[in-house]
């Protein structure tokens, strides 16, 4: 399930209802899709887009994406932290970024034209999109490993156009968990003034 932590409130949002409309004004839609009981999330590729067919030939006409796969990654996935190293810092794409997280977790950072800068944790099940030209960046969680469907618009537009001056620098990626310890993780001081140190209401 996902949920979404905003470190500048030092609050979390886990009900589902309240996580579609904290990203609604943002132009990010949620949902979530049954795993276990419609295919394996460890089944092959082809399996697994025949499974969603539905759902993503239903996201596809609305949201003009033309391609689908599944990509994967685990601890033993070779240059993984090279790999990661892209992702992690903020950026845009020029294309809507669209996932349905199969297995693993994951923590995307949004940072809106306006308002705070705010995590979104996936899981399985979860289907999230960050709409093209909107500032983000993405990090696994402690697990490093995720199995996603992804879908394209045009796979040659999902390239990352890095922002100057990226403020990703001053956000730690903390995913909410049992592990969790309000306080830990401490940023540096930043020039956003909002003194974000990973302090979050549960
Ligand atoms: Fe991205």
């Amino acid at each position: 399930m996902a949920c979404i932590l905003i470190p500048e409130e030092n609050r979390v949002i886990k009900d589902n209802a309240e996580i579609g409309a904290y990203l609604k004004p943002f132009g990010i839609w949620h949902e979530r899709w049954a795993l276990d009981e419609r295919v394996s999330p460890s089944a092959p590729a082809d399996e697994i887009l025949a499974a969603y067919q539905p759902e993503i030939d239903r996201l596809s006409e609305a949201g003009g994406y033309i391609t689908a796969d599944v990509m994967q990654v685990t601890p033993e996935t070779p240059n993984l932290d090279a790999m990661m190293e892209k992702f992690k810092s903020e950026h845009t794409h020029s294309e809507d970024e669209v996932r349905f997280i199969l297995r693993g977790t994951g923590l995307f950072h949004i940072h809106p034209p306006s308002g705070p800068v705010f995590a979104i944790q996936v899981e399985a099940g979860d289907l999230i999109n960050v709409p093209k030209g909107v500032k983000h960046w993405f990090n696994l969680c402690a697990d490093k490993s995720i199995r996603a469907i992804r879908l394209f618009q045009n796979p040659a537009g999902w390239t990352p156009k890095y922002v100057k001056e990226p403020v990703s620098v001053y956000y730690k990626p903390l995913c909410f968990g049992p592990a969790f310890v309000p306080g830990q993780g401490a940023k540096p001081a930043s020039p956003l003034g909002g003194g974000v140190e990973g302090r979050f209401k549960v």
